[in-house]
């Protein structure tokens, strides 16, 4: 236990995690020279395509330090925001971690945000300084920032390079001297933390676990604390790029279980693992469910699917537990399901799989938070609108609540005035505002999730030229002034393309959604008025103009293999539309309301 170090690896997005990580494999002769390759624990392919590292990896490496054999555990852990429930449980299982820190970039609103949550967890922080190889790099200035923000000595900070592997040699030695040893007894009863879990379609649920106290031997009959369950240890090892398999992980120690669990939703991460028949007194604390923060409906681009599609989001929610659906039905798409995510890149992420994995064309609709409302005759009760089409009648209502998040965004001085109009354009509040340096300034925000989950990433990027980061953490339910603005296309109602918007925005944004769907919906043999409308008020209208000409008809009499291409060609953009009555809609349409501005 003594020479074991179990770390983990922070940072804002992109200031080189995963590439320093490869470094240290490298360097530890961890990874064979067939093995290599980039962003190696990034192992879905869609994290590879991205760039970016979605689920949590751990990896075991051995390094000699001035003669003595270390066993170092790496746990990799994703940077967006959407996944940041898994930084905190990685965070958890580890007594150190790096917090590394771009050359050019400097400290960014993840930087911040995951070294308080590696300080709450008591973790020992090394900082280092990376990419120093970039021409851009301001090596003095973001010491000196980093400084600032922890308080140490400009010494402390290690500077490197994933890219060339400079540095990487200090960077094991102060993991070596300067992160504790794991403690805990090995005499006490098992107990493990479960800070991740892969599904493999061969095997069931891998659960990787952390041990605190005790050990987890093979054939061991245990339990999940949380869940109540009973296993038995089929298989335990270590992590190394491929598994390998041990009789025993003792305490301190880092590894993997196999018990041939199916369904990932019975593993949960955070979750205590003990011996069954001598369990732990004490779970570890700070275990919670994930909640989705976004939902928004899927529904089979053919209607006949409906089931395929429902298997194919089962056998993805054993894959991915934070994935939640129930089915719904829609006047306008049909059967489908309200799915909840984690943001909007886990959204795009899901779709996408559902995709490419499991073969399926789906149509997502506007995507929405969670609600409260509230009626006058039962004014205590909350009904939970997950979905727009739920909301209470308007005239029955008492009030209605929706998700607030403190939003911290760190930009240079000069765009101050930019983002604090976009927030406010957001319906943010300002609460703080701090200048990190004279050039960088930290604002805090209270703003509606609702507007953030929207365009507003995008929106920021603009207005800072780049130059904003930016961060969020839920502060609960506030009452608002929330109206549902429906959408009729030929006069009937299109229930998957309402919204609840703020009073105060609903009559600009209605006419916004009428224009824009005018863009988007291909003109038909017919005129189609699109309308806005709140309840029974029409707030805005357009019309989508008839076709003139059948797109066949300058075919007619010529060449029939050209008629015949040009019906293909039809045929496939309708992949993705949608007959709502006599009107047919693109997919792009049901995403309008995210791309107004
Ligand atoms: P997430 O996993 O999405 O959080 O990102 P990350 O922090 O793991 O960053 P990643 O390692 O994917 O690197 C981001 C980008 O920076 C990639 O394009 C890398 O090639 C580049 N990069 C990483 N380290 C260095 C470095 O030391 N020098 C230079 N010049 N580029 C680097």
């Amino acid at each position: 236990m003594k020479h074991i170090r179990n770390f983990c690896i922070i940072a804002h997005i992109d200031h080189g995690k995963s590439t320093l990580a490869d470094r240290l494999l490298d360097f530890t002769g961890s990874v064979t020279e067939r093995e290599k390759q980039d962003q190696l624990l990034d192992s879905m392919d869609l994290e590879r395509e991205r760039g970016i590292t979605i689920k949590s990896h751990a990896i075991q490496m051995e390094y000699t330090y001035e003669g003595q054999e270390y066993i170092l555990n790496l746990i990799d852990t994703p940077g967006h925001v959407d996944f940041s429930y898994e930084v905190s449980r990685s965070i958890a299982a580890c007594e150190g971690a790096l917090l590394i820190v771009d050359a050019a970039q400097s400290i960014q609103a993840q930087t911040i945000s995951n070294l308080y949550l590696a300080l709450e967890n008591d973790l020992e922080i090394i900082p280092v300084l990376n990419k120093v190889d970039l021409p851009s790099a301001n090596p003095e200035e973001v010491t000196d920032d980093i400084v600032d923000l922890l308080g140490c000595d400009p010494e402390e900070v290690i500077h490197a390079s994933g890219k060339t592997g400079f540095g990487v040699d200090n960077i094991l030695a102060a993991v070596i001297e300067r992160i504790p040893a794991p403690e805990g007894s090995y005499d006490e009863p098992l107990q493990a933390l479960i800070f991740d879990s892969v599904y493999n379609p061969f095997r069931g649920v891998e659960t990787y676990f952390r041990v605190m106290n005790g050990s987890i031997k093979k054939g061991q009959r245990i339990k999940f604390v949380a869940t109540g369950n009973e296993y038995n240890a089929d298989e335990v090892g270590t992590l190394k790029l491929n598994q390998v398999v041990k009789k025993e992980i003792k305490t301190g120690d880092v590894g993997y279980l196999i018990t041939g669990i199916k369904d990932a939703r019975e593993v949960k991460v955070g979750d205590t693992i003990t011996d069954a028949k001598e369990p732990t007194t004490n779970a570890i604390e700070g275990f919670e469910d994930v909640k989705p923060m976004v939902f928004a409906g899927i529904y089979p681009v053919d209607t006949e699917d409906y089931e395929e599609l429902r298997n194919s989001m089962e056998k993805l929610q054993l894959n991915d537990a934070s994935l939640v659906f129930t089915p719904e039905s829609s006047a306008a798409l049909g059967f489908g399901f309200r799915c909840g995510f984690l943001g909007m890149l886990h959204m795009e992420i899901i779709q996408e799989r559902l995709e490419r994995e499991f073969n399926m064309t789906v149509i997502t609709t506007v995507p929405n938070v969670s609600y409260h409302a509230y009626t006058k005759k039962n004014p205590d009760e909350i009904i939970i609108v997950n979905n727009p089409s739920d909301l209470p009648d308007p005239s029955s209502l008492d009030r209605v609540e929706e998700p607030y998040i403190k939003a911290t965004i760190i930009t240079k001085s000069d765009f101050v005035g930019n983002v604090m109009s976009l927030c406010i354009e957001k319906r943010g509040l300002i609460t703080n505002q701090t200048y990190l340096t004279t050039e960088r300034v930290e604002l805090s925000f209270d703003m509606p999730l609702a507007e953030i989950v929207f365009d507003f990433y995008d929106r920021l990027k603009t207005v800072s030229k780049g130059y904003a980061s930016f961060d969020y953490s839920p502060i609960g339910m506030r009452a608002s002034k929330l109206v549902r603005v429906d959408i009729l296309l030929n006069a009937q109602t299109v229930d998957a393309l309402s919204a609840l918007i703020h009073f105060d925005n609903a009559y600009t944004i209605g006419k916004k959604m009428c224009e824009k769907l005018k863009e988007l919906i291909p003109r038909q043999q017919f005129d189609i008025p699109i309308q806005a409308a709140i309840g029974a008020k029409i707030i805005s209208r357009e019309t989508i103009k008839a076709l003139r000409k059948d797109v066949t008809a300058k075919c007619y009499g010529g060449d029939i293999s050209r008629k015949r291409k040009l019906l293909e060609k039809q045929k496939k953009g309708k992949k993705r539309m949608r007959q709502v009555g006599n009107v047919e809609i693109p997919q792009q349409a049901f995403m309008a309301v995210l791309k107004l501005n």
